[in-house]
């Protein structure tokens, strides 16, 4: 079960038990109606003056089991916070579409709503002639980009070329970007989507994108983005982005292997890219991911940038979508 899949279930179940800890650290439990967010928060609503409010106030940490009844649950660990602003209308948001009999409620200033944000949950089947329990992958998903999503690879794209790094990460400048036509987006969306040719990666959290990347595929003989001639086929990585708050969280590594596994998978020996000199952030990132400098220089519009390159056996690139720990598989 992933992320996306453990939302549907909650929503299906819509119901469980919440344990918090009370003053002397001992366990306190409650039945209640529970959802999830698009992002895999789950949301409850309590009184400010239960037990329950006192508790994650005290100590935010909780174990709830959701579901249970027709032979699966969802056991889950987590921190529970009462959240305001946009991260309370999100959940107020999940919580109404889940429960609109609750409207009245949620407007009574005594109720809050709790949000549970997991750390850990297994999910278990227990139905006649069924005996599994799976660890829940609570990690963002990876998915290629379909050719409608042009409209979020648009807006992703835009806000790579507003970040505090984009003078040393693209070559396009954003003004150049957001004056091009939504035919542009189409086609460059649907090229990506499909094919040999170009992928187009994307970390989705929820509906939120929150990173990216591209790899192309450049054929011996022909030039490369850059304009320099091709001698060896490779495939090259461009348009890397991963939000801020996605940062130092391990994403880039696994869209990179993504990229790897891809090129791989079509017979590439090489994956390149360039990187600006000065960008030492993304040059960890690769070194990290496997990528060493190839010695080759070159300039660019953005000045003097770096060719990195890693070495893919094909087919056979380590996938990192599992929850294998690294080395094994
Ligand atoms: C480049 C990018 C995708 C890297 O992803 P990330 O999640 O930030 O990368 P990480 O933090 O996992 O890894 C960066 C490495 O540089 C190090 N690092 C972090 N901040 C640093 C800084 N300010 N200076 C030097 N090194 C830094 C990290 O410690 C890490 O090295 P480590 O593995 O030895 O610990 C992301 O920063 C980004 O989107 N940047 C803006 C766009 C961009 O630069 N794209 C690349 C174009 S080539």
């Amino acid at each position: 079960m992933d992320r996306g899949e453990l939302v549907e279930y909650v929503r299906a179940q819509a119901d469980g038990v919440i344990s918090t800890l009370g003053p002397d650290g001992s366990p306190q439990a409650a039945y209640l109606p529970i959802t999830a967010t698009d992002r895999g928060e789950l949301v409850l609503d309590a009184r400010t003056s239960s037990r329950k409010v006192a508790n994650v106030r005290r100590d935010p940490r909780v174990a709830v089991v959701v579901g249970g009844r027709d032979g699966t649950t969802l056991q889950c660990e987590g921190t529970a916070d009462l959240p305001d602003g946009a991260d309370r209308d999100a959940c107020a948001r999940a919580y109404l579409d889940a429960f609109p009999q609750f409207e009245a409620s949620l407007a009574d200033p005594d109720v809050v709503l709790v949000r549970v944000r997991l750390t850990w949950a297994r999910h278990g089947d227990y139905r006649p002639g069924v005996s599994s329990s799976q660890d829940v992958d609570l990690r963002v998903g990876i998915r290629r980009v379909r050719a409608d999503d042009w409209r979020s690879a648009r807006a992703l794209r835009l806000d790579a070329l507003r970040d505090e790094a984009a003078g040393l990460a693209f070559l396009e400048t954003y003004e150049h970007a957001a004056a091009e036509p939504d035919v542009f987006y189409q086609g460059r969306t649907a090229r990506a989507a499909d094919g040999d040719e170009a992928a187009q990666f994307v970390a989705v959290d929820g509906s939120d994108w929150v990173g990216s990347v591209t790899v192309i595929a450049q054929r011996a003989g022909t030039l490369d983005y850059h304009g320099r001639p091709i001698e060896q086929s490779r495939a090259t990585v461009v348009g890397v982005f991963v939000r801020g708050e996605q940062r130092g969280s391990g994403l880039i590594d696994r869209l990179l292997e993504t990229c790897a596994q891809w090129a791989g998978d079509l017979g590439f020996e090489l994956l390149t890219l360039g990187v600006h000199r000065d960008n030492v952030r993304a040059q960890g990132a690769y070194r990290r991911a496997g990528f060493a400098p190839s010695g080759v220089t070159f300039e660019s519009t953005i000045g003097t940038e770096i060719e990195m390159v890693r070495h893919l056996r094909p087919g056979v690139q380590r996938d990192t979508s599992d929850n294998s720990p690294p080395g094994v598989g």
